[in-house]
């Protein structure tokens, strides 16, 4: 295992964003992260975990180790009509979709084409078009840096919420999600409820879908809105969609009747984040190397050679801009490394 010096991160970042990591190490089996544990490099502060780069935003060069987590494989076990999917921290998240939906394995097919990779599913509970990791996940491996330890994960263990879960939490920068495992079925029940969905199998003629279906109709609605990051890089959603209480919800529907919602638990309303912004008319806006996507102003873009201070800045930009037409204050969903 060869821990490289002075690494350009540009290809380890969806946003194609060119800073510095000092030094930086490939993990292809948990064993080396025990290496690197006995070899005390673990214990340093300056440490930082990285999956497929596709939800983090480099402001400046990295000063420590970032920690490249390539563990590959999958496989499964079938007992009658369950799945069992087991699959290394490093896979690609859609590199596993595929697999199972190749195999008739459902419950998985909504979650198509989110970038990314497995080990970096469960750390912000990825989700998409009515459908969850949590609603799949079984357990997950990590190696905890404290003591070294393999630890297993089990979905209680992982407090999940809204892009959200324990490893955000209290347990951020300690454990190294090295395997995760998911409950899949050859008989699951397909969630097509999702407007976009269920317009898309209408158009294309399908009644009675096929895991497959949905899952490229899925794939479909995501290059038709997403701007492909080999292309433009990207990190997806820049900013959560924000919840906020009824009665606050009641007062700004009051002087906004269009404003996009969705009930969120008791109480509690999910606004569309990309549709406040919008309305601060930022949608498809090209600010310097950056701006927002034509399709969807929730997602931030690089047009060329933004920097990621210059992402960074923007952002502000548009947090002032949402919190001053609509006191809502955005969260912003991507990991930013200053
Ligand atoms: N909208 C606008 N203008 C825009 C964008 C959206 O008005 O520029 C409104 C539209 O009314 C649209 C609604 O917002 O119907 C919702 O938009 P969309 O269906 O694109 O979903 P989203 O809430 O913006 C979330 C996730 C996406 C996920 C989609 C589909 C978050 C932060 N984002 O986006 O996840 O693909 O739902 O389920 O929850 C990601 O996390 O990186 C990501 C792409």
């Amino acid at each position: 295992m060869d821990i490289q010096k002075n690494v350009s991160l540009k290809p380890y970042n969806t946003f194609g964003v060119d800073a510095v990591a000092r030094q930086l190490v490939h993990i292809k089996k948990e064993e080396d992260l025990s290496h690197l544990y006995a070899a005390e490099i673990l214990t340093r502060d300056n440490l930082l975990l990285l999956g497929g780069g596709s939800n983090i935003l480099f402001v400046n060069d990295f000063e420590g180790l970032v920690i490249h987590m390539a563990i590959g494989g999958i496989d499964y076990c079938i007992n009658g009509t369950d799945v069992v999917v087991r699959a290394g921290g490093g896979v690609v998240w859609n590199d596993l979709v595929n697999y199972c939906v190749n195999k008739g394995f459902g419950g998985i097919e909504n979650l198509s084409l989110i970038p990314g990779t497995v080990g970096a599913a469960p750390v912000q509970n990825i989700g998409a078009y009515g459908v969850e990791l949590q609603d799949i996940f079984l357990s997950c491996r990590g190696f905890d840096l404290a003591t070294g330890e393999i630890k297993t994960f089990y979905k209680e263990d992982c407090a999940f919420d809204y892009r959200d879960s324990i490893f955000k939490g209290v347990l951020k920068g300690k454990i190294i999600i090295t395997e995760v495992n998911l409950s899949l079925s050859t008989e699951s029940k397909l969630n097509t409820t999702y407007g976009a969905i269920s317009a898309e199998l209408h158009n294309r003629g399908i009644v009675s879908p096929t895991i497959k279906e949905v899952s490229e109709v899925v794939s479909a609605i995501r290059v038709s809105k997403l701007p492909d990051p080999s292309m433009i890089g990207n990190s997806g959603s820049f900013f959560k969609n924000p919840v906020i209480s009824v009665d606050r919800f009641r007062v700004l529907l009051s002087n906004f009747v269009d404003i996009v919602s969705y009930p969120f638990g008791d109480n509690k309303i999910k606004l569309a984040a990309g549709w406040l912004i919008e309305q601060c008319g930022w949608k498809g806006r090209v600010v310097g190397n950056t701006g927002t996507w034509k399709n969807q102003a929730l997602v931030l873009v690089n047009h060329g050679n933004a920097t990621g201070l210059e992402v960074y800045d923007f952002s502000e930009e548009i947090i002032k801009s949402v919190k001053n037409k609509f006191d809502v204050v955005l969260e912003r969903e991507v990991n930013v490394v200053l």
